[in-house]
């Protein structure tokens, strides 16, 4: 929701007004007509409680109204539970067994004159069942097209607390709610998700939720039931990560061409190094000879291919760092040999002298 801001508020109310979102007159409203309706109940002096019943369909309710002014008779009116007029300033309506899904309860009182208040009673039942399905596709799915979700609730009312959550795994993807006013029991069949899958969801679970949101006064937490796992299984070509390598040679070379796909993916190679066709996804340098060049790996599987080239070069820096080893090698061989020469002869000389 959108905050309205100060200087919209401070250059002119009218604008401050129309910059309410619809939520906030949606509060204004529910507080006018909580407003609207405490100032009739106040007009009645009976006071109920629960002020609002929230029953499982075939469950028990007792509600009570009191009074505290002196009056000539009290009762309840309805159709089930009703209790006769009497002068006691608390009564009670209580059903055992509530079966009937349209009641309208009132506690009525003849104070000055007579008048009622009614209570509004919500009677609920969790669904009987709650599965999810693909319309129209039945197999695995194919990467980047558009499917349709469809969760279907069995015998749920009232449907205007009904929310059915989309999950997948544990990540909740949407809600959708319901405005028909029915009472009794509907099936939703209608609630549908549109929903394009990548390669990272292969092996995803979706499920949906029904769940009945009865507000303050219902069960604590709202009834909720989920429907069974769907597995999707998702076809999706071989796609490499670069489409090229660049190897330096050394003793063991290892081109590795392997790719996640679905259906599982088959390789192929080719290089003008190469005799023969090779068809498994990984070469290395013990089992074939592999000299400097190009080698191409095309991946292939249902749905398409996918080709990599392996570029092998010669190590020339491996090559000079060898002869500079070898070459300070021999320098200090002959700086040690020339030692040694001088050396002797200067120890013969002495001798001579
Ligand atoms: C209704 O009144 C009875 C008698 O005073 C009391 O025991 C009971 O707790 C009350 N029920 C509710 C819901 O307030
Ligand atoms: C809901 O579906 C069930 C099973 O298909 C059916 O027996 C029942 O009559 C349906 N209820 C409504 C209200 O359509």
């Amino acid at each position: 929701m959108q905050l309205v801001s100060k200087q919209v508020l401070t250059c002119d109310g009218w604008l401050s007004v129309f910059s309410l979102s619809s939520k906030q007159y949606l509060y204004a409203f529910i507080l006018c007509s909580s407003m609207c309706l405490t100032g009739t109940q106040a007009e009645c002096p009976v006071q109920l409680n629960p002020q609002r019943a929230v029953v499982r369909y075939g469950g028990s309710v007792a509600v009570n109204c009191s009074t505290s002014v002196s009056h000539k008779g009290m009762g309840w009116e309805a159709s089930e539970g009703a209790v006769p007029m009497t002068t006691d300033s608390l009564i009670t309506w209580r059903v055992s067994n509530l079966i009937e899904w349209d009641i309208q309860p009132f506690c009525y009182i003849n104070h000055e004159e007579q008048c009622q208040v009614e209570l509004p009673v919500t009677i609920y039942k969790t669904p009987d069942s709650v599965s999810i399905s693909i319309v129209d596709h039945s197999g695995p799915m194919i990467e980047g097209k558009q499917y349709e979700l469809q969760c279907d609730v069995h015998d749920v009312a009232p449907v205007q607390d009904l929310t059915v959550k989309w999950y997948k795994r544990q990540t909740l993807l949407n809600q959708t709610t319901f405005t028909d006013a029915s009472k009794t029991p509907v099936n939703e069949t209608t609630t549908l998700l549109l929903i394009r899958p990548d390669r990272a969801d292969d092996g995803a679970q979706y499920r949906c939720e029904a769940v009945l949101e009865l507000g303050a006064e219902g069960p604590q937490p709202p009834p909720k039931e989920t429907s069974g796992r769907l597995n999707v299984e998702l076809y999706y070509k071989p796609k490499h990560f670069n489409s090229t390598e660049t190897i330096i040679k050394n003793d063991e070379v290892t081109l590795n061409c392997t790719v996640k796909a679905n259906p599982a993916p088959t390789y192929t190679w080719h290089s003008e190094h190469l005799k023969e066709e090779i068809s498994s996804s990984v070469l290395q340098s013990s089992t074939v000879l592999l000299s400097p060049g190009n080698y191409t790996c095309t991946t292939t599987n249902s749905l398409g291919s996918d080709s990599k080239v392996f570029i092998i070069k010669s190590e020339q820096a491996d090559r000079t760092t060898f002869w500079a080893i070898v070459l300070s090698g021999v320098a200090v061989a002959l700086v040690l040999i020339a030692t040694y020469v001088i050396f002797k002869i200067r120890c013969s000389n002495n001798s001579v002298i």
